[in-house]
């Protein structure tokens, strides 16, 4: 009963700094006989294999104790498929099930499968057309290409909310990856196991499903000048992929970039017949690993022509193309910059091999500057924005931790902003004992555009650090305004988004520990700014978790991003509740735990969890939540769709 002593030890080793400590002593993950010979042969795995970032991780990695309480069959599908495949390479199925177990306490169980629940069929040349993207959806993660994440004709408002009633709920196969779009009747999304389905807004049932054996978060929609919808989306090997919205049926998918470690997160714009996406890469946590020859992946940005599929162009975050340190040491320092196109018809590489190796391996740099958030498009300007990540390396390489303008007809890049300056990392290597001074420079939320009253836009960027900023984008992105609206970690500050309405910008507040375990002070809550300002007009406190659930991490703070109706802004938190917030003074006006179980339309249990990501969306008079997407804390798989009962 070695996991159970491991378990056991965790549970004391943390009580210092976990509020819920006798909870957490008490519930123990159930150790069967045969889970406890498989967690003997993982732990050397473990050991050898995933210790040296786990133990003592940085950044995004999720502390070893933040894996014990994750489902063992999450465990093995990120070895599997996840953003942990190149640390599992050459692992057999025995293998990857014994480390799950080693974390876990259990070996992975076959979950209970969904029933197919399709719809009855509307038949083929007869089947209506499909709608035309339409003012009351939700067709992509920002809402529209501003990223305001308002929803002004949703059907959902303040004089309603409160009427909000639960109408259906979805068990997303093998857990939910992500949140849903919206166009007319149809809602579709991306499910655990790397399916896109298709299902009826009123009933929930299935329409269709696209099978693709990537790693997809997050699907856009929209409808082309022929008046073809097209479901679009980019995976976890960085293709992209168009489907024909009526059935489902592939039109094209295009690679975006040939390095391994490259990957979509956030879905695709589309504006113009154009599909604009952005790269991110799952490199990062190689920087720790002393056999890896980090980095030499870069965040990039691409437009493709939305009918055919064909890359138009892309352009790398950081321009400077990597070289090994060595390198660049005897040219002088000099960096290179290339031309950054991806040849036509290029695939992504293979996996570069992690072998033990005792001589110190090559470094490479720059690398880095990932897009994690969708891209923000301004037609009036014609400009593309992006808000990039880090650097890998701790260097100051244009444009990494940057918001960067890009002309969206040629790619060219126009200006760029860097928020990361020499004496603020300094100061946070004073301060902060749990940041590594890099990953809370990054931006994990894209910025908004936004029209003032007095007739001038503004850019709004929110970094994770806890700082947000006022932008001119007529000005080369000079700064207008800049203001603290939380302390900040690696984890945010601002992670997936505000939402900008009535005047005001709503920023969730994260401050969440980069070990997952809930920190003292409850932190969290949210902020309304003023984004002519940036003076702060409410704030409201988190309020302490309650969570449905014992057996994992319960946290107060907000890393979901907000969304906002009319006179209503909508607030998520790591205990799985959401909050109707009235948008003038934040007042509590509706709440739901989503953390429970609920009865779904596809035969098993929809069970809810922490909300993460990007979780709520309202279109065609519902609001969409998915519960449970996450790649840390507690994970669920429930969508629960929310309609506004007669008075
Ligand atoms: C080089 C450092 C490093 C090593 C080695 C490593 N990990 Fe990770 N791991 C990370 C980082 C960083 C993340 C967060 C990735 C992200 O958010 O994209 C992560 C995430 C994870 C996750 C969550 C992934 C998800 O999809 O939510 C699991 C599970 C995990 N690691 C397990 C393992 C196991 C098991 C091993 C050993 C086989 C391992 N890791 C080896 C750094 C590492």
């Amino acid at each position: 009963m070695r996991v159970l002593a491991r378990a056991c030890r965790i549970g004391f080793a943390i009580t210092s700094s976990f509020i819920a400590s006798a909870v957490f002593a008490s519930e123990m993950p159930a150790v069967d006989a045969e889970s406890a010979a498989a967690a003997e042969r993982g732990e050397p795995l473990y050991a050898e294999r995933c210790a040296s970032c786990h133990d003592q991780p940085t950044g995004r990695t999720p502390h070893r104790e933040a894996l014990l309480f994750r489902n063992p069959d999450a465990i093995v599908r990120a070895l599997e498929r996840g953003p942990m495949r190149p640390m599992a390479a050459g692992l057999g199925d025995a293998d990857r099930a014994a480390i799950a177990a080693y974390l876990t306490g259990r070996l992975p169980r076959p979950q209970p499968v969904p029933k197919p629940n399709q719809c009855p069929r509307t038949g083929g040349l007869f089947a209506p057309k499909l709608p035309a993207v339409a003012a009351g959806d939700w067709p992509d993660l920002g809402r529209d290409l501003a990223n305001t994440r308002f929803a002004p004709n949703a059907g959902i408002e303040a004089s309603n909310v409160a009427r909000l009633s639960l109408a259906w709920a979805y068990s997303i196969p093998s857990g939910a990856a992500g949140p849903v779009s919206v166009a007319g009747d149809r809602v579709y999304l991306a499910t655990g196991t790397g399916d896109v389905v298709a299902l009826d807004a009123k009933s929930g049932c299935t329409l269709w499903t696209h099978a693709t054996d990537r790693l997809v978060r997050s699907v856009s929609v929209a409808t082309l000048s022929n008046g073809r919808g097209i479901v679009v989306f980019g995976d976890g090997r960085a293709f992209v992929t168009a489907l024909d919205a009526r059935n489902g049926r592939r039109l094209w998918s295009t690679a975006v970039d040939d390095h391994a470690l490259t990957k979509v997160t956030a879905a695709p714009s589309v504006f113009g017949d154009r599909v604009y996406v952005a790269m991110s890469s799952i490199e990062d946590p190689l920087q720790h690993f002393p056999d890896y020859p980090c980095c030499t992946s870069r965040g990039s940005v691409a437009a493709l022509d939305a009918k055919s599929g064909k890359l138009l162009w892309k352009q790398f975050t950081i321009r400077d193309a990597p070289r090994s340190a060595a390198d660049i040491e005897a040219a002088g320092g000099a960096p290179t910059r290339p031309p950054h196109q991806l040849a036509a018809g290029a695939e992504p590489g293979p996996l570069p091999a992690i072998a033990p190796s005792t001589d110190p391996p090559a470094r490479f740099l720059p690398a880095g500057g990932a897009l994690f958030s969708p891209l923000t498009l301004d037609a009036k300007r014609g400009v593309v924005y992006a808000a990039t990540g880090a650097s890998y390396d701790d260097g100051y390489w244009p444009d990494a931790q940057s918001v960067v303008a890009y002309d969206m007809k040629t790619g060219e890049r126009r200006w760029a902003r860097m928020f990361k300056t020499p004496e603020q990392v300094a100061a946070c290597r004073r301060t902060e004992k749990e940041s590594d001074c890099r990953n809370n420079y990054d931006f994990a939320a894209p910025v908004v555009l936004h029209a003032l009253p007095d007739g001038r836009d503004v850019l709004l960027a929110a970094q994770k650090n806890g700082e947000a900023h006022g932008l001119d984008p007529d000005a080369g992105g000079a700064i207008l305004w800049t203001a603290r609206y939380s302390k900040g970690t690696d984890l945010g500050g601002l992670m997936y988004g505000m939402a900008v309405a009535d005047g005001l910008a709503f920023l969730p507040i994260s401050d969440t520990s980069n070990h997952f375990v809930q920190p003292p002070g409850l932190p969290g809550g949210m902020a309304a700014l003023d984004p002519a300002d940036g003076v702060i007009r409410w704030k409201r406190a988190a309020e302490a978790p309650v969570c449905a659930w014992s057996d994992g991490p319960c946290l107060s703070g907000s890393i979901s991003a907000a969304t906002a109706v009319p006179g209503v802004v909508f607030h998520a938190s790591g205990d799985g509740w959401l909050r109707a917030r009235r948008t003038a003074d934040g007042e509590v006006l509706w709440r739901f735990d989503t953390g429970r179980a609920f009865d779904a339309v596809n035969g098993v249990p929809a069970r809810g969890g922490q909300l993460h990501g990007w979780a709520i969306a309202a279109g065609g008079g519902r609001l969409y939540v998915v519960s449970g997407a996450s790649s840390q804390g507690r994970p669920g798989n429930a969508l629960l769709v929310f309609e506004v009962a007669a008075p």
